[in-house]
């Protein structure tokens, strides 16, 4: 049996149905399971918080393996809960989804080293999957395309290996599903390393309708965040990595996607095709 935490998401999706098609048993949890009706036939929803530990025993027991990827405003604290409880539960493997940012501290990175500290001193079997800035994340930019045609960004020149969503879940089902991963920590990017004036062109083309990328000062970035009502940590963490983007220092590509899937992973351009509607 294995349980994917943050299954309804971006990477849990693409990884719990990897699962299915492998033939493998799979336990969903979720806040809510009336949004999991229908959705998996024969996969079982379990009702579990991962910021109310009580909740997460039942959704434990009997499990082999877990996915756990903490989605929620206290990331540090759920990864401590789905440890502990995976710990607790005598659950043999446990994949964590963590950050490429970890290491210079940015982006992501600041909410998952305690998790990833946490894992790596346990008694579980562990792998670390540490992503890139997720494709997705360009969705942000829908109500300034469709309004200006342009999305606000503060990268300069500057190119990273941006990944989509779908190849991190199907690498976790690939590294779920045998145990030669066990004390890896693994870096996943997309195929290439490209700039927003690239992802301005794929979602050209994607759109058939002209998008502009405007280059904009840290401190405008700032205040727009700011202004979403992002928190300063998240600012701040946020604008040391486009600062380190803006100077290639998230240009490198790394090869574990292609390795573990046995194919390169899907680029920019397939994610604005396949996303196209949401910029209506
Ligand atoms: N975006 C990036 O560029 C990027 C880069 C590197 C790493 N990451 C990491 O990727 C993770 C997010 O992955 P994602 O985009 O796939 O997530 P997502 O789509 O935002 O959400 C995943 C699921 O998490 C569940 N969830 C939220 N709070 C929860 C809680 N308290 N307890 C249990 N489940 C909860 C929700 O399910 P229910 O509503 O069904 O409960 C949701 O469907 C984060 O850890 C983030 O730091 C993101």
């Amino acid at each position: 049996m294995i349980l994917v935490i943050g299954a309804g998401g971006k990477v849990g999706t693409p990884a719990v149905q990897r699962l299915l098609d492998k033939g493998l048993v799979v336990r969903a949890l979720t806040r809510d399971p009336a949004k999991m009706a229908g959705v998996w036939p024969g996969v079982e929803a379990v009702t579990g918080d991962l910021d109310r530990p009580e909740t997460l025993p039942p959704a434990f027991e009997g499990v082999d393996a877990a996915l756990v990827i903490s989605a929620g405003n206290d990331i540090a604290g759920e990864d401590t809960n789905a440890i502990d409880a995976a710990t607790a539960a005598g659950v043999d493997r446990l994949v964590l989804l963590s950050s490429q940012g970890v290491i210079a501290n940015v982006a992501s990175g600041p909410f998952h080293a305690a998790g990833e500290e946490r894992l790596r001193a346990s008694a579980l079997s562990w792998t670390i999957l540490r992503p890139a800035i997720f494709m997705a994340n360009a969705a942000q930019w829908r109500d300034t395309i469709k309004a200006q045609g342009a999305f606000y960004e503060p990268t300069g020149t500057g190119a990273h290996a941006m990944i989509h969503p779908s190849d991190i879940g199907e690498v976790a089902a690939e590294v779920l599903a045998s145990p030669g991963h066990v004390g890896q920590t693994y870096e996943l990017t997309g195929p290439e390393a490209i700039t927003s004036a690239d992802c301005a062109a794929a979602l050209s083309a994607a759109l058939g309708t002209e998008v502009r990328h405007v280059d904009i000062p840290d401190e405008a970035f700032r205040q727009a965040m700011a202004g979403f009502g992002a928190p300063p940590v998240l600012i701040d963490s946020l604008s040391r990595y486009f600062a380190m983007v803006r100077v290639g220092d998230f240009a490198h590509v790394s090869p574990a996607v292609a390795d573990i899937l046995g194919r390169p992973g899907r680029t920019f351009r397939d994610w604005a095709v396949e996303n196209a509607a949401v910029f209506g």
